[in-house]
């Protein structure tokens, strides 16, 4: 232990007191040892600092920062150097703003395009969601200061996010669901890891002695600190046992106290503790050092300037009919769309920013060079069909050579702590889509949005331009890509599904009740429509350029690959080429291809590069749940290059000697997953596949509500108080959203509805203790008299403990 001279001098209830926040963002202070408190801020593409008021909902304001595109945004850019350069201007305004740890990235597998916080993440796949992670996680941790990695892991639906058993195969879970955080934990090295809310495989992720000690501290050798999302603690001593040194918020000392009996009554040896300690005293120390240094603010325009640039990569372009784009100089262009005059460009919840600067796009045409005839709003961003809107938007579309039509989902829609409910834009702005094409067939679409929607309205518009949730200057960025002063080189991190119904978790998302089952296995993604050879929109890796690239002279070696790119067209600009890897035996089932490493090159017109992409010790792997280790299977390759996940350029083949490990499956037993066809696999084959009985996914509505049930339950309780009460919210959710405050109505669903019985004390900063949450459950459970009774006695406890505690506190003072 780095830290046993301190930890020595400590008293068991001051260890156990740093095992917990001191208020909702920091960790608490020991002043007689000198260990000073630590500020825990969000994350992940901005700082949200809160000087006052403190939520994790976003609700409150907070100081203000450079707001970057969202990593749904930025993973379009396939460019580690490029976010690894805006870690270090997010870390650069972390230490101006005196934060230790920004809570960020988040990396959660994209497993279906309705998880209301797929803004937030990467990619749906693990190789490239893991690298930028790690760029990030680098460039923020060159400040000194601690990113912290999130959520860990398989928090993939919002719905009942804080409960959610996720059942998931050993296999799938480490391909699909561990190896972002692998690589952003050994290559990024983070310094924090933030546990997720759900339960994993029965047991809550910050508890699981397999995720936290046999994966994250065993074999990827992680040394850092786990914190718990907000809340998120369910078992203090279990968490602790399993190597989780930090609760989130403070729980005004309630839980060290268990700590402390705990170690006393002997149920776990104090040494755990001292291990946590240690380890979170070098976070603390190793963090602090930076502050020590002159304060240096951040420059708000050369970090807005910054946000925009990483905007400008990850723009993509989707269509281009007839080479619309860029716009030509003397085109007279309307703009059409509320999305042009109010920018949407973040999404909500606890990443929300307070911007240093934003730039709106009509703020920004006289500058583009831009021949605007008009603006229309064309719709209602949270109304309904607007005929006097569409007839004006359309009179406007009618005198122009270009309609640019700004449409996308709402703040409202893309949420934290909700799931969306479809995967369509909103119907009135499709109305004037239509309207607008029978007066101009010249339609360019600039599409806001954080996640994958269906476009049955695709072949009526020319040009898409897809911004994502482009930042406070993405608007500017997204000008500069229509006129082409920036050539667009984003390229999708997810695919894109002509219906929702073809996604491959589509009967198995959200988890309604008990669980949710990861029935479709490792095939998420273009995985599985490129196996199962379902057609979809826009595939994985896909985007156009103004220019166009050839590949060609592919070399294979045991190393890796090289192959050339020319630039074959008139404009400078950059290719992101794929390197996709397919095994051709059939002993082990596994889609038919998956990203191995990727490179972005940058071109002038007729220029050519070599371009060399390593193999690394994923390349071949695959997870044998047998022996239980990562093995390579002894078979011949398919190695591919390709421009996105379907247009392969390039061809090779390499035979590679395997690990001589038994297959593990019974290939009969499997027909689905050997087939990739997983969209509605048997119960039966799903439990073949995880060797055992899956948990009833219901409700046993049988049983008295305990801890881990949520408010939600109250709906079958024994008590008529809590039925009437579940009643009483569901109505004000109902009345909320008829009267159009549906952010309101969000988050009653977060922070109320799904919220589990334990979170009332977890999140109350000790106002209402576990001893008082026993008695509101009696009542909850038909013994209203005999609850309010207790819970009573409880506060009255309560108050008299801490009074006596803030004698005490005085009076050691007054020594
Ligand atoms: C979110 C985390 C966030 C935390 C603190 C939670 O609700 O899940 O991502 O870092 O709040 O705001």
């Amino acid at each position: 232990m780095k830290y046993k001279d301190i930890i020595r001098e400590m008293t068991l209830e001051e260890k156990a007191s740093l095992m917990s926040g001191k208020d909702f963002w920091q960790s608490q202070n020991i002043d007689r040892l000198g260990i000073p408190s630590m500020f825990l801020a969000d994350g992940p593409h901005g700082v949200r600092k809160q000087a006052a008021a403190a939520d994790h909902l976003g609700l409150n304001e907070s100081i203000p920062a450079t707001c970057f595109p969202t990593a749904a945004t930025v993973a379009n850019s396939w460019n580690v150097e490029l976010v690894e350069k805006m870690g270090k201007y997010l870390g650069k305004e972390a230490v101006a703003q005196k934060v230790n740890v920004l809570l960020g990235p988040g990396i959660n597998m994209k497993r279906n395009p309705l998880c209301g916080r797929n803004f937030e993440y990467y990619s749906e796949d693990p190789y490239l969601a893991g690298k930028m992670a790690a760029g990030l996680i680098r460039g923020i941790q060159f400040n000194g200061i601690s990113a912290c990695v999130k959520h860990f892991a398989v928090n993939n639906q919002e719905e009942r996010r804080m409960v959610i058993d996720t059942i998931v195969d050993e296999r799938t879970l480490r391909e699909i669901y561990l190896t972002a955080f692998e690589i952003a934990v050994k290559e990024g090295k983070t310094k924090t890891v933030m546990s997720s809310y759900n339960m994993l495989n029965g047991t809550h992720t910050n508890e699981n002695m397999h995720l936290m000690r046999d994966i994250l501290r065993d074999e990827w050798g992680f040394d850092g600190v786990v914190v718990t999302d907000w809340g998120g603690n369910n078992d203090r001593v279990a968490g602790l046992l399993a190597g989780n040194e930090l609760e989130m918020p403070t729980t005004d000392g309630e839980t060290d106290k268990e700590i402390v009996e705990a170690i006393k009554s002997g149920k776990i040896q104090e040494e755990v503790l001292d291990e946590c300690v240690d380890r979170l005293l070098d976070l603390i120390f190793t963090t602090e050092k930076i502050f020590e240094k002159p304060h240096i603010d951040f420059d708000t325009k050369e970090h807005h300037q910054m946000a925009q640039k990483v905007a400008e990569e990850s723009i993509i372009l989707l269509k281009n009919e007839g080479n619309i784009l860029p716009l030509k100089k003397d085109a007279k262009v309307a703009v059409i769309g509320d999305f042009a005059e109010e920018a949407r460009y973040q999404g909500a919840g606890s990443s929300i920013v307070n911007p240093t600067i934003l730039n709106h796009t009509l703020d920004c045409l006289d500058e583009s060079g831009i021949k605007a005839i008009g603006y229309e709003p064309g719709f209602e961003r949270y109304g309904k069909k607007n005929k006097k809107k569409i007839d004006k938007a359309c009179e406007l579309a009618s005198r122009a050579d270009v309609v640019l039509l700004y449409i996308g989902l709402d703040e409202v829609t893309e949420a934290e702590g909700v799931d969306r409910e479809n995967m369509k834009i909103p119907k009135n702005q499709v109305e004037l889509l239509h309207a607008i094409y029978e007066v101009n067939r010249n339609i360019v679409v600039v599409l806001s949005c954080g996640s994958a929607v269906e476009m049955p309205w695709i072949d009526r518009v020319k040009g898409l331009v897809h911004g994502y949730l482009s930042g406070q200057a993405g608007a500017k960025a997204v000008l500069n890509v229509l006129t082409g002063k920036v050539n667009p080189s984003g390229k999708l991190a997810e695919s894109y599904p002509i219906r929702y119904e073809d996604t491959p978790s589509f009967h198995h998302f959200p988890g309604k009740e008990v669980s949710v089952e990861y029935r479709e296995g490792p095939y998420i993604g273009y995985r599985y429509y490129d196996t199962a050879n379902v057609p979809v929109l826009f595939p994985f890796g896909y985007g156009l350029s103004y220019t166009t690239f050839a590949y060609a002279d592919l070399k294979v070696s045991r190393k890796g690959v090289t192959f050339n790119i020319t630039n074959t067209g008139n404009h400078a600009g950059s290719e992101i080429a794929q390197l996709y890897v397919g095994c051709k035996s059939e002993a082990i089932f596994r889609p038919k291809k998956e990203l191995k490493g990727f490179k972005k090159v940058y071109l002038q017109p007729g220029e050519t590069k070599e371009v060399t992409i390593s193999f690394d010790d994923k390349t071949f792997r695959y997870f044998n749940v047998k022996t239980n280790q990562w093995e390579i299977e002894d078979a011949e390759y398919e190695i591919m290059i390709g421009a996105s996940s379907v247009d392969i350029r390039l061809n090779g083949n390499l035979h590679v000697e395997g690990t001589a490990a038994p297959v593990p499956y019974e290939k009969e037993k499997l027909p689905s997953y050997y087939s990739g066809k997983v969209s509605n696999v048997s119960l039966e084959e799903f439990e073949h596949l995880i060797g055992r009985k899956v948990p009833d996914p219901n409700w046993d509505r049988s049983k008295p509500l305990g801890y881990n049930d949520t408010i939600a339950q109250c709906q079958y309780a024994k008590g008529g108080f809590a039925r009437f009460a579940f009643h009483l919210i569901k109505f004000a959710h109902w009345f909320l959203r008829k009267i159009g405050k549906r952010s309101t109505a969000n988050l009653i669903i977060m922070s109320v509805y799904h919220m589990p019985f334990r979170g009332i004390s977890r999140m109350t900063g000790g106002m209402i203790n576990m001893p008082m949450l026993d008695g509101l459950l009696m009542i909850v459970n038909g013994h209203f008299f005999k609850g309010l009774n207790y819970f009573l006695k409880q506060r009255k406890l309560m108050l008299k403990e801490k009074s006596s505690l803030t004698r005490e506190t005085d009076a050691v003072k007054e020594m």
